[in-house]
């Protein structure tokens, strides 16, 4: 059964516009992930960024403490997140490219220029159980990267077909590719993830890629929920992803 992950970094969006450097403060991001498992999703994800300008190491904590499903903990190849992922041992590490000027993640992972680095990171934090998936664009080299890796899971990143999603051709050539690397990664043995920029009108589209295992969506149920709620949205999600037609 496809899997739902709810990214929650953007309830802590919300309440670092009004609460930046303050203890407490509205939303709370743990209170919604709860609201999002009543619901029905399978795992909660987020990222904690260097910058720290949505979740705080103090929601992280406190996630871990809490949860009733897999924590998917998003963080980029640093030490700093590398031993913060050893103290927590989330369930799984997605590992993601970071800039600081950018507005969310806008690019994959470039593996081939950091194999290294990734490699060691990789070895270490399944060495201690925790699942690792590297988040990249649909590319057969930097699928076989990962691959070489030594990594059991890719997040496909969905961010082109997202943006193409309302021209027909360019929406059908990022499907494909979507499929060819799906296909690929699936033939050498790795779990297939995928997420970013999907919301309730190209959700089903996407369906059609092959052995996608997760979906990890984040914006699109947040945004939903401050009109209908996380209980309804997630709901609604859920229900799409069952039944796309
Ligand atoms: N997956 C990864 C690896 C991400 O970094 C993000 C957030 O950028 C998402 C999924 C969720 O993307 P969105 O918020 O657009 O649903």
């Amino acid at each position: 059964m496809l899997k739902l992950g709810v990214n929650i970094d953007h309830t802590a969006t919300l309440r670092e516009a009004r609460y930046r450097g303050q203890e407490g403060g509205e939303p709370d991001p743990i209170e919604a992930a709860s609201i999002c498992i009543d619901a029905g999703c399978h795992g909660i994800t987020a990222h904690l960024r260097e910058d720290r300008r949505h979740i705080q190491d103090n929601d992280i904590d406190r996630l871990v403490s809490v949860l009733t499903v897999p924590l998917n903990f998003e963080i980029a190849n640093t030490p700093e997140m590398i031993a913060k992922a050893l103290e927590i041992k989330p369930t799984a590490v997605c590992m993601v490219p970071e800039k600081r000027e950018e507005v969310t993640t806008e690019g994959g992972l470039d593996v081939a220029s950091q194999l290294e680095a990734i490699s060691k990171s990789v070895t270490e934090l399944q060495g201690n159980g925790i699942e690792v998936s590297l988040f990249i664009d649909p590319d057969e080299e930097i699928i076989r990267a990962s691959h070489s890796t030594g990594a059991k899971a890719i997040e496909l990143h969905t961010g082109a077909y997202a943006e193409a999603f309302s021209q027909t051709s360019e929406r059908k050539k990022e499907l494909e590719r979507l499929s060819i690397a799906s296909n690929l990664a699936h033939s050498l043995g790795m779990k297939v993830n995928a997420g970013h920029g999907l919301n309730y009108t190209n959700l089903t589209g996407l369906l059609e890629v092959p052995w996608l295992e997760e979906l990890n969506i984040g914006h699109s149920i947040v945004a939903r929920a401050l009109t209908v709620g996380f209980e309804r949205a997630v709901r609604e999600m859920l229900e799409l992803m069952a039944n796309p037609d």
